[in-house]
């Protein structure tokens, strides 16, 4: 058995150890703002925080998780990610919006290790974070909008 915090609950699961995060929160818990995109850890659809940090849960086994601090989208309220909502909205940004909730979890955990970062340092935070729909200077654009 594992024992995981989830979104502030206690959660234990029978799944096996090498389980991926993703499939939990998505066939289990039923958290389905978090996406399946490559299932490879190289789109970023995935992202989840744990421990605040952005985290691709379709290659994170969830023995790996154990003691740790796990949100999802459903979960993440803060005034910081209302307000990279906000603009999201202003520059819509979302285009089929499969990616988004994955592209707003990453933008969240730059923006709360680094206020003010620098278009560079966005390049870099956000660069695997794939978009099929190329959302990415109205991402970036949000983003700094954000940060101001
Ligand atoms: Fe996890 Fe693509 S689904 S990185």
């Amino acid at each position: 058995m594992t024992k995981l915090n989830i979104n502030g609950n206690d959660i234990h699961t029978e799944l096996s150890a090498d389980t991926p995060l993703l499939w939990l929160l998505r066939d289990e818990l039923k958290l389905t703002a978090t996406k399946f995109g490559c299932g490879l850890g190289q789109c970023g659809a995935c992202t989840v925080h744990v421990n605040g940090q952005a985290v691709r849960s379709c290659i994170t086994p969830i023995a790996s998780l154990s003691g740790q601090t796990i949100e999802t989208m459903e979960h993440v309220n803060t005034e910081l990610m209302t307000a990279l909502k906000r603009q999201w909205q202003v520059h819509n940004v979302p285009q089929c919006g499969y990616c988004q909730v994955g592209q707003l979890m990453t933008a969240s955990s730059l923006l709360n290790q680094n206020q003010q970062p620098s278009i560079h340092e966005i390049e870099q935070a956000m660069s695997g974070n794939i978009c099929r729909c190329g959302t990415y200077g109205r991402i970036k654009t949000a983003i700094l909008q954000t940060a101001e």
